[in-house]
């Protein structure tokens, strides 16, 4: 991890500390490996020897850019009934989707097992926070670094959320251009992807009302499941899972 503001150098030291990395001077010796590095403005993760943009999270910037109602992952998340929903997202990654939702009035609970993912969305979710155009959405946001079966498996039954939302990373496809440079990223960092099913199987006991897969327009079920319906975007599709009761 590195300092780039020496204003800000009693807080890098804190959460250095809180994630076990050690603070080191700009390029001290590090070769081709990702590096969180607080700036003035933000936290970022940047890989040292590469010229690419680091990744952060900015959702100020998404506000502006997007209008959350109509969104294919909204209208799955909704159907027939546009409520608030508490919804766990298991795998929040850089949190583009759960800032959508939240944006469209649901309580989001992001959950990222990777602890540099993570810090970038509590950096991220802390400016919002700040930022009067997006203080609001950000109030119905909040962040666990965690496995995600293990926060499943904390909700106890009252607490359980009304949606679970997954979105693995999908094993690449040879049919497109590389993936996005920010799934890449994040595909390297979480090598480990687990048990897909198993995390699917988890999710559908938990959830009161449905369950949620974003998978790749063409891609196969997860776990071989088909879904009760299927909202389809330009590139992805959301796959619905719901309880007889909901439906
Ligand atoms: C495809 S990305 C999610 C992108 C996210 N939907 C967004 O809008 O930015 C998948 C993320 O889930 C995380 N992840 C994968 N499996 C997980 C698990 N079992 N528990 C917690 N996080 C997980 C990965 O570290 C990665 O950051």
């Amino acid at each position: 991890m590195v300092c780039l503001d020496q204003s800000r150098a009693e807080q890098a030291a804190v959460l250095s500390q809180r994630l076990g990395l050690p603070l080191v001077g700009r390029g001290d010796g590090l070769a081709d490996e990702f590096v969180l590095e607080v700036t003035p403005q933000r936290l970022q993760l940047g890989r040292s020897g590469s010229r690419d943009e680091p990744l952060a999270v900015d959702f100020s910037r998404r506000r502006l850019a997007q209008r959350a109602r109509g969104e294919p992952l909204v209208r799955a998340v909704e159907g027939r009934r546009s409520h608030p929903r508490s919804i766990l997202d298991a795998t929040a990654g850089l949190g583009t989707d759960a800032f959508v939702l939240a944006q469209a009035g649901h309580t989001v609970t992001l959950v990222e097992r990777h602890p540099d993912v993570a810090a970038l969305l509590d950096d991220g979710l802390e400016r919002a926070g700040h930022d009067p155009l997006t203080h609001a959405i950000a109030q119905r946001m909040r962040v666990v670094c965690a496995e995600a079966s293990a926060a499943l498996d904390d909700c106890s039954a009252l607490a359980a959320p009304e949606v679970v939302y997954l979105d693995p990373l999908f094993p690449p496809s040879g049919k497109h251009a590389l993936p996005k440079k920010a799934m890449q990223w994040l595909r390297i960092l979480g090598e480990q992807n687990g048990d897909e099913a198993a995390l699917f199987a988890q999710a559908r006991r938990v959830a009161r009302e449905k369950v949620v897969v974003k998978r790749p327009v063409r891609g196969p079920f997860i776990a071989d499941q088909a879904p009760d319906y299927t909202i389809k975007g330009r590139l992805v599709r959301f796959d619905v899972y719901s309880h007889a009761s909901d439906r």
